[in-house]
This record gives structure tokens, sequence and C-alpha cells, in this order.
């Protein structure tokens, strides 16, 4: 809100998370998917990124590790994509590094950590994932103090405030060695590695082997086409909400996230509620 106008565009590598495309729509700017597959580790390139670029770009939404295809991008990804950004000053990078903590190979890097990219990056983060403390509702940004000041402008109007008990725990949180948490991303590497090997025996579901976050983002589009128990699945939507009415389990389409093949599975549930909510799609699949 303090940085779009009406007419400006946001681009969307997809698969992003939802809420990119509304906040932009909210903004009043208009927002163009640039599309990636699990061909490519749902990663979008320097090429596409520079054909999507117009006159009226505004701002660029970058996640990383990314729900929902916990895709991590390397540092030398970013450059090059960084490299692209320089031939036009005008566009701002939101970066949405809220799962920083939780990946599973080289540390995540930084677009603020670029140099030429420092004055027009706002890192959005938060404590509802590596610190599980989503219900406290704590979100922070870091970027240009203009930008920063804006902020505070429009959001003292809208939610007032964070309150301070949970202003208190996040300094907690945030002051804490990072090894800490070590325990719960070890946890989540179990479960993802858990959740990758059901999925191999799945006909039909094909995935990548996601880097970070904690979802997996398998590729269903086998299934369009096909009747499972007297129901026509034509896409992610139909598959996603035959889970939910034969099997009771909930996933995400990937619809949703601008990535219509897929649907999203989250791996933020017990071992014995993975092991059980496979064995029902197994069973149903298998009938
Ligand atoms: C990529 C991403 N950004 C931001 C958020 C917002 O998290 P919260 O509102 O809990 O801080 C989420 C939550 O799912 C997310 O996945």
């Amino acid at each position: 809100m303090v940085l779009l106008n009406p007419g400006d565009e946001v681009l969307l590598p997809a698969p992003y998370w939802v809420s990119y495309s509304a906040i932009s729509i909210l903004a009043e700017a208009t927002y163009k998917e640039i599309p990636s597959s699990i061909d490519t580790d749902f990663k979008i390139t320097p090429t596409q990124l520079e054909a999507a670029i117009t006159p009226k770009t505004k701002m660029i939404f970058f996640n990383s590790p990314n729900n929902p295809s916990g895709t991590v991008y390397t540092e030398s990804e970013y450059r090059a994509l960084a490299k692209v950004l320089e031939k036009h000053p005008n566009i701002y990078i939101l970066s949405d590094e809220i799962y920083e903590h939780i990946n599973y190979g080289e540390p995540t890097f930084s677009f603020a950590a670029i140099e030429s990219m420092y004055d027009r990056t706002i890192t959005v983060n938060g404590v509802a994932k590596a610190f599980a403390m989503t219900g406290w509702r704590i979100g922070y940004m870091g970027g240009p103090e203009w930008i920063a000041k804006a902020c505070t402008k429009m959001q003292g109007q809208i939610t007032s405030g964070a309150n301070c008990i949970a202003q208190r725990a996040t300094i907690t949180a945030l002051g804490a060695p990072v090894s800490k948490i070590q325990f719960m991303v070890d946890e989540f590497y179990k479960r993802r590695d858990l959740v990758l090997d059901m999925i191999k025996n799945i006909e039909g579901f094909k995935a990548n082997v996601p880097k970070g976050a904690f979802y997996v983002f398998p590729d269903v589009s086998y299934y369009f086409g096909k009747t499972i128990q007297g129901t026509p699945i034509n896409n992610a939507s139909d598959f996603s909400m035959l889970l939910l009415e034969k099997a009771n389990v909930a996933t995400v389409t990937g619809d949703a996230f601008g990535a219509p093949d897929c649907i999203r599975i989250s791996y933020a549930a017990s071992v014995e509620n993975l092991n059980e909510a496979f064995k029902r799609i197994r069973d149903l699949l298998n009938s």
C-alpha cells in the first residue's frame, strides 16, 4: 500500500504464497505470474524475469525458502536475478524470508545482501514458522528508512500495533542462538523424507525434493481426465476436494498458488497423522 499505485504491476514467481496476489489487488495494483514447474525445481530463470518486466513493473515478490514448493534459491541464482533487476532501477523487491531458518542445505541467502539491491529491498519476516509462534502474530520488516516510516503511518491505522507481550516474546526468540531451534529443523527434515518416501509409493504423484520450509508440492496431473470413485478429476482443485471428501485428508490445490498441476501437502503435522493421511490417500487411489 505504501509503494504500489493503481496501474502498477507486481511480478509473482509462481508458485507463490496465496496472499501475494490478494495483497497486490488490495493495493490496487495488478499482478503477473512468472510460471515455473517441477522440471526446474520450481525456480524462475533470469531470462523469464527479464521477459516479464514492463515499464509498469513496480515490484517483485520473492520468497525463498518457498511456500508451497519448499524451493530454496542459491546465492548464485539470487545474483543472476539481481543482474536483471540492476537494469531496472524502478523495481522494488519484497523478499519474504519467513522460512529462512527452516532449510536443509546451505544457509539461505537474502536479496538485501546484494549491494545493488540493498536500497530497494524490503525484507519481511515473522516468528510464526521458525519459532512455531504462529498465534503470537508478530511480523517484522527491514528496509529503507523512508519506506519503513511510511509503513508505520499506514499500519498504525490498520492494526494499531502489536501487543507488548508478543513483542517481548519475539525479542527472546530472535535473540536466542539459532541452534535452539535446530531440533525442530531436524524433525522437519525427517518428516520431509518420510513424506517423500510415501509419495514415491503413490502412482501418479511426482515431487521435487524441497530444500526448506515444511511443504511438499507434488504434481498430480496424471489424474486429470480420470474418474475416481465416481468423481471426475479435471484439475488439482477436483483432486484436492476428492482427498478431503473421500479420505478426510486436507491438502491445498495448487491453483491457489498459481501452479494448477500440483497440490500442497504440509508436513507440519505429527508423524502419526502423516502416516495415517498417506494410508488414506493410498487406499482411496488404489480403490
Ligand atoms: C511465505 C509466507 N509468508 C508469510 C506468511 C505469514 O505468516 P504469519 O501471518 O503467520 O506471520 C506465511 C504463512 O503461511 C507464509 O507461508
